[in-house]
């Protein structure tokens, strides 16, 4: 089978009720995600708190598709297998948050897991040249990390560039913040096939009310793919 380079829309459920995540990211997929993304922040990496692997674990029944893990933590390595045992399908890290990035690739694949690897906005594409073999993700960060509901960055150069560097092989350009319908279409465009929306999916909606979910995926994946014709 080929590559899935078709457009995919990953709620992040940061922009979720985080009394009821079990049941929002079974909302969020019954009204069309395709993976659900789940944001680790320590308060160290970046300025923010958020949840860690014991919370991955307890929503993990709740999601029948692909378990989107962002790690926004420093270190990673010592977390891989918790993560794992969690259930996360995918593992991303970032370049920036140690120096033996090529390790922790190959202990996120190690762990039987697709590795990903994210780029803060300052970071730029030719820093993981070197990986395009250890990934199954590269994540572009269209906000710096740590918080929901920010201003969309454009990096669609670094997504160019990165769609070139990447050619025939079997990997993932996900961009991640500030993407709604509007500042999906430059970024799917420029060759990103995941995309990453909090606010602009949840928001609207609830647990008892999941239609306007629906209609947020479906209005960014119309305008991501409005693109291509
Ligand atoms: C930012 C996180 C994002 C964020 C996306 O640090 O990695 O996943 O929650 O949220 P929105 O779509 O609200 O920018
Ligand atoms: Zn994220």
């Amino acid at each position: 089978m080929s590559f899935d380079r078709s457009i995919k829309i990953a709620p992040s459920i940061l922009a979720a009720d985080f009394a009821n995540f079990g049941a929002e990211c079974a909302a969020a997929e019954a009204q069309g995600a395709d993976w659900i993304h789940v944001d680790i922040m320590d308060g160290h990496f970046v300025p923010n708190i958020s949840f860690g692997p014991a919370t991955c674990s307890a929503i993990r029944p709740h999601i029948k598709g692909v378990m989107d893990v962002h790690l926004m933590i420093a270190p990673v390595d010592p977390y891989i297998d918790a993560f794992a045992e969690a259930g996360a399908n995918i593992l991303t890290a970032h370049i920036e948050a140690g120096p033996h990035i090529h390790r922790t690739l190959q202990a996120i694949r190690g762990a039987d897991m697709k590795a990903g690897v994210a780029l803060n906005p300052g970071t730029p594409a030719s820093a993981i040249e070197g990986l395009l073999d250890n990934v199954d993700l590269v994540c572009v960060m269209t906000v710096n990390p740590g918080f929901g509901g920010q201003k969309f960055i454009d990096m669609t150069a670094k997504i160019k560039a990165l769609r070139a560097m990447i050619g025939d092989r079997p990997v993932h350009i996900e961009i991640d913040g500030g993407v709604d319908a509007k500042t999906a279409p430059l970024a799917a465009k420029a060759g990103a096939d995941v995309l990453v929306a909090g606010s602009a999916v949840f928001r609207g909606g609830s647990v008892t009310n999941p239609g306007p979910y629906g209609e947020n995926i479906r209005a960014i994946r119309a305008a991501a793919l409005g693109t291509y014709t």
